[in-house]
């Protein structure tokens, strides 16, 4: 089991990966004080041992399983369980499932009681390498992702990578997707990610996970609040937002595409290396063909562009601002103009 440390200003974090992570430190976490489980449909059928082993007596809320519910509706709910349970201020919620469990979770934790302890067990690859480290929780409002949440770091993680065994593989793709952006920011996960062939095959991911995790966690060590190089982990998002939504491609898919369309962007501008990003393309392919699917349809992308000014990166100038890798473990923001910016997503599409 390795330990990650993660100390920001409020709180220091404990991320622990390996196979008897949650062997290892979650009895103990357990002990003391009345405690709370979130997880989702699917995880809680998946896995009736582990919980019975662990949770065993502890209240339990089962979540039904969908981004269609990461909502205020649910949020209330969870809050109003954890009241009747009599939870305290010393008690732990604990978050297992992948990133809608996180989020939510960690969002509950951070109010109930104007804040306790909160214990991520992340179930997905995404949940894994992203979504479980660095305290971003929220809720989808009206439409729009993630529009209501806090920063509130979990006190601890715990990552099993056996939890990726059931996982299908269209899941396991869309962790990919976070991967690849890792590859972008980071020169070793960019180096194993050009030697590997099939960057499915479990050993290799499993290695991954620490190294995702460890870079994550310097970032948000040095930028809790995304008001600098926590930017840096949204390369790829700007456009692979408006691209899941333009064409119900999932999550991982559209930030792969992002990542395609916002480093031929960036070296068309003259921003990022041709030969690394033609490198990065490459790895991006390869993400994209780990499942067969037919060509997504781009033609909505311009009108569906428009989402990307709504994007809590930009600040409402008619500007797209965009974090794009520039060299190999290096990366900048370009900003253009909306209409280039769509334009230059037109051009993208079309080297696809
Ligand atoms: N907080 C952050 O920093 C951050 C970063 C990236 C994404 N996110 C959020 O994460 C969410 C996406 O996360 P996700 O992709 O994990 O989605 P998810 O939580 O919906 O999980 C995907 C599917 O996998 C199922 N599942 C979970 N664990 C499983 C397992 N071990 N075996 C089989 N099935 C399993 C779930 O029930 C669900 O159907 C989005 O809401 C996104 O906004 C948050």
């Amino acid at each position: 089991m390795q330990e990650i440390i993660l100390q920001t200003p409020t709180m220091t974090g404990k991320i622990y990966v390996g196979e008897d992570a949650i062997k290892n430190r979650l009895p103990a976490l357990l002990q003391g004080q009345k405690n709370f489980v979130l997880t989702d449909t699917n995880v809680y059928a998946l896995y009736p041992d582990f919980f019975k082993e662990y949770f065993d007596g502890t209240e339990i809320f089962v979540l039904a399983a969908g981004e269609e519910n990461k909502n205020f509706q649910s949020l209330q709910s969870i809050l109003e369980s954890m009241s009747k349970a009599g939870l305290l201020r010393t008690s732990r919620l604990f978050a297992v499932g992948g990133g809608v469990i996180g989020d939510i979770g960690g969002l509950a934790a951070a109010l109930y009681m104007r804040g306790i302890s909160c214990v991520q067990i992340p179930t997905t690859l995404l949940a894994q390498v992203d979504s479980s480290v660095g305290g971003k929780t929220a809720v989808d409002l009206g439409g729009v992702k993630n529009i209501v949440g806090a920063f509130y770091q979990p006190c601890e993680v715990l990552v099993n990578p056996a939890f990726l065994q059931t996982l299908p593989q269209r899941e396991i793709k869309c962790g990919i997707g976070e991967i690849v952006k890792y590859a972008a920011l980071n020169g070793e996960i960019f180096d194993a990610l050009c030697k590997q062939d099939t960057l499915d095959e479990p050993q290799f991911l499993t290695s991954l996970i620490e190294k995702c995790i460890r870079h994550k966690a310097q970032v948000v060590q040095a930028d809790e609040k995304e008001s600098g190089e926590r930017r840096s982990l949204n390369v790829g998002h700007t456009t692979g937002h408006a691209i899941e939504l333009s064409t119900g491609l999932s999550h991982g898919e559209g930030v792969l595409y992002g990542m395609f369309m916002e480093t031929q962007t960036a070296m068309e501008k003259g921003v990022c290396e041709k030969e690394y990003g033609e490198k990065l393309q490459q790895i991006v392919r390869k993400a994209l063909a780990l499942t067969p699917m037919s060509a997504p349809d781009f033609s909505g992308i311009a009108k569906d562009a428009e989402k990307a000014k709504s994007d809590k990166k930009n600040t409402g100038n008619n500007q797209i601002t965009m974090s794009v890798a520039k060299a190999k473990g290096v990366w900048t923001t370009l900003s253009l103009p909306f209409e280039k910016y769509v334009q230059a997503l037109e051009n993208a599409v079309n080297s696809l």
